[in-house]
């Protein structure tokens, strides 16, 4: 176990380097400090520009309310989830975690309603550039929750046959999602591969974004969370009120707590709330 464990810290702190190599040689020993500034500009100009060229979004009121997605705008329904963005983001600085996996132990416990919804909600704080993947390839739903008539296939740029943008959207060039049209049917051995994992980490280099958010299928109904859990820094799992089992949780915990962090439980789908939960809401 101990062995596992230290193999997955290298390989986070090998992650950590790679995305780091620009803002490593900008702050080594700056003989010139004008240049290094200028660099340091001209590198965050050259992220913006790949962000400025992706495609974007169009979202319809129509579609965001059938997918639940309340938190575009600042609003008494998006408060909960602004609460739990906050302190995801909390947690996040102070481990210095980026990549976020979104997690529940059987389907629809709501986590890509989570998801979408904290993606929104940290894209409205303008600093914060989001990329939210779709890693539930055997049934894909960001795609079609946003915009139904793009035919994206991110599970091909993992495979190494198109360019990851190809499959990017975006919205207000601060938030992009890699999407899915088509089911995958061998996504855990796909997740498992060297080649895959290079891919997430040249777009986390191209695109530096301060969260990476990525949406699951069931932990305990396929083994591609499992086999992708040492690619990410931690987990928000999602139970539903009234279906996940208190069995259920602690399965996941353990298999999480294994090889990444546990961030934290989050109850969905709760009928009944304590006045004091809602803030009178
Ligand atoms: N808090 C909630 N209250 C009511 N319905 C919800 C809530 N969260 C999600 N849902 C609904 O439950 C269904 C499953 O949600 P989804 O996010 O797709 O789950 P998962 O990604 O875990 O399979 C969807 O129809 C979604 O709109
Ligand atoms: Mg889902």
């Amino acid at each position: 176990m101990e062995r596992i464990q230290s193999a997955i810290q290298k390989a986070r702190e090998a992650r950590q380097d790679q995305t780091d190599i620009v803002s490593a040689a900008q702050s080594s020993a700056p003989r010139v400090p004008e240049m290094d500034h200028k660099s340091e500009a001209s590198v965050a100009d050259a992220v913006n520009q790949r962000w400025s060229e992706l495609d974007n979004i169009r979202l319809s009121s129509h579609q965001l309310q059938k997918a639940r997605i309340v938190a575009v705008e600042a609003n008494s329904q998006a408060a909960s989830f602004d609460v739990l963005r906050t302190r995801m983001l909390h947690q996040m600085n102070a481990n210095n975690w980026r990549r976020v996996a979104i997690a529940s132990a059987g389907a629809a416990c709501g986590k890509t309603t989570l998801c979408l919804n904290l993606a929104f909600g940290l894209a409205r704080q303008r600093s914060i550039k989001v990329l939210v993947i779709d890693l539930d390839m055997r049934r894909p739903t960001i795609g079609k929750l946003l915009q139904p008539e793009m035919d994206n296939n991110f599970a091909d740029a993992l495979e190494g046959r198109s360019a990851p943008e190809a499959h990017l959207i975006c919205y207000e060039q601060r938030l992009a999602f890699a999407t899915n049209t088509k089911p995958v049917a061998n996504s855990a051995e796909l997740l498992q591969d060297k080649d895959a994992a290079h891919v997430i980490d040249d777009m986390e280099a191209r695109y530096q974004p301060d969260v990476m958010l990525f949406d699951t299928p069931p932990m305990l109904a396929c083994d591609d969370t499992i086999a992708f859990l040492d690619q990410i820094d931690c987990v928000m799992l999602v139970a539903a009120a009234e279906s996940t089992t208190a069995e259920e949780i602690t399965k996941c915990q353990r298999e999480i707590s294994a090889r990444s962090n546990l961030m934290g439980v989050v109850l969905n789908k709760c009928r009944y709330l304590e006045k004091t939960d809602s803030y009178g809401y």
